[in-house]
């Protein structure tokens, strides 16, 4: 079986999911892709650092030229976040001719079109199923699944932790500010929550959506966008005694082929499936004409949802680069 070589930039939460997922199926990774995927070195800002995992610390190197000058790196996976140095690494690894792997969606939003360019230019990939919704494969879904049909609508509770506060509200009378401090306190929200509950990692996301769903891509500056900061308890008890729950939603409509995008508090009738949507869990609506309306719902967040997705887009880059005149499985065997 061949191996194929693997950098990781960054070894926080999600990092940690991924080589635990590896560690775990690695063995029926292997059998249905015949392929290895190898994790060679991963870049950390701290090699001292306590981590929830056990890491094996050769693995771990502060120099970023060990994974993107290193010829036997074939992808590169970007989990660190935000703009600046991932975009730089990510060009870096690109024009090194490495694919790419990432979760990071402001990166692709923000900075999409040069890295994409960057990519296609050589004729590599840049795989970024965890980036939207976590573990919940609905950019897969977008993509191939429904590849035949056209989509005209997706409406999304993309942002967890939104969704976690606006639920804690109503279901206890909270607050904002003590729902927030509550999800804070239980892990759910950060200690800067600003993205979050602005609507900007909604916004990123709904971006991303759109790119996979009609090939457009749209600055998320221009996505309309209003956070769930300024809804009181009286509007979630308004939007109750009127049979309503308040949802923060990331909406796109793409009938006529031009995008309308907008993210915002939303009455959700209660019976509506997007109501029974609770805690930090994300679900993704669509509408297409052929198959009328799909759901995708699941955990958006976290270690090992968000390592699903991360790992699936590793085994797709292998499937790649292994092909099928290499031994590989044939189309649609798994
Ligand atoms: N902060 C994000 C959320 C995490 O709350 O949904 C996943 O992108």
């Amino acid at each position: 079986v061949r191996s194929i070589h693997i950098g990781m930039l960054g070894l926080g939460n999600v990092g940690q999911g991924v080589l635990r997922i590896l560690a775990e199926n690695g063995a029926a990774i292997q059998d249905r892709i015949a392929a290895e995927p190898v994790i060679g070195r991963v870049l950390v800002r701290d090699l001292a650092k306590a981590r929830e995992l056990e890491v094996d610390p050769a693995l771990l190197t502060l120099d970023p030229d060990d994974i993107l000058e290193d010829p036997d790196v074939r992808v590169v996976v970007e989990l660190i976040g935000g703009i600046e140095p991932a975009r730089t690494y990510v060009l870096r690894a690109l024009e090194a001719g490495k694919h790419v792997v990432t979760a990071n969606k402001a990166l692709l939003a923000e900075r999409g079109e040069e890295l994409f360019a960057a990519a296609a230019a050589r004729g590599l990939s840049i795989y970024f199923e965890g980036s939207v919704a976590g573990g919940i494969p609905v950019l897969r879904a977008l993509r191939e699944g429904l590849a035949s049909d056209r989509i005209d609508r997706v409406i999304g509770i993309v942002n967890g932790t939104s969704n976690y506060i606006l639920d804690a509200m109503s279901r206890t009378g909270a607050s904002y500010e003590q729902a927030l401090a509550a999800a804070q306190a239980a892990g759910f929200a950060e200690a800067d929550p600003t993205l979050d509950v602005e609507g900007g990692d909604a916004a990123h996301k709904l971006a991303l959506l759109t790119l996979v769903c009609v090939g457009v891509r749209v600055d998320p500056d221009q996505i309309h966008t209003d956070g769930i900061t300024r809804v009181r308890p009286f509007d979630i008890r308004m939007a109750a005694e009127l049979g309503y729950v308040i949802k923060s939603l990331a909406i796109g409509e793409f009938g006529d082929g031009r995008p309308r995008l907008r993210v915002h508090p939303t009455f959700v009738p209660r019976d509506h499936i997007l109501a029974g949507v609770h805690g930090s869990y994300n679900a993704v609506e669509v509408s297409s004409r052929a198959l009328g309306q799909s759901m995708y719902y699941g955990k958006g967040a976290g270690m090992m949802p968000t390592g699903v997705a991360v790992v699936s887009d590793i085994i797709e880059v292998c499937r790649d680069i292994v092909g099928f005149s290499e031994g590989g499985p044939p189309p649609g065997a798994f």
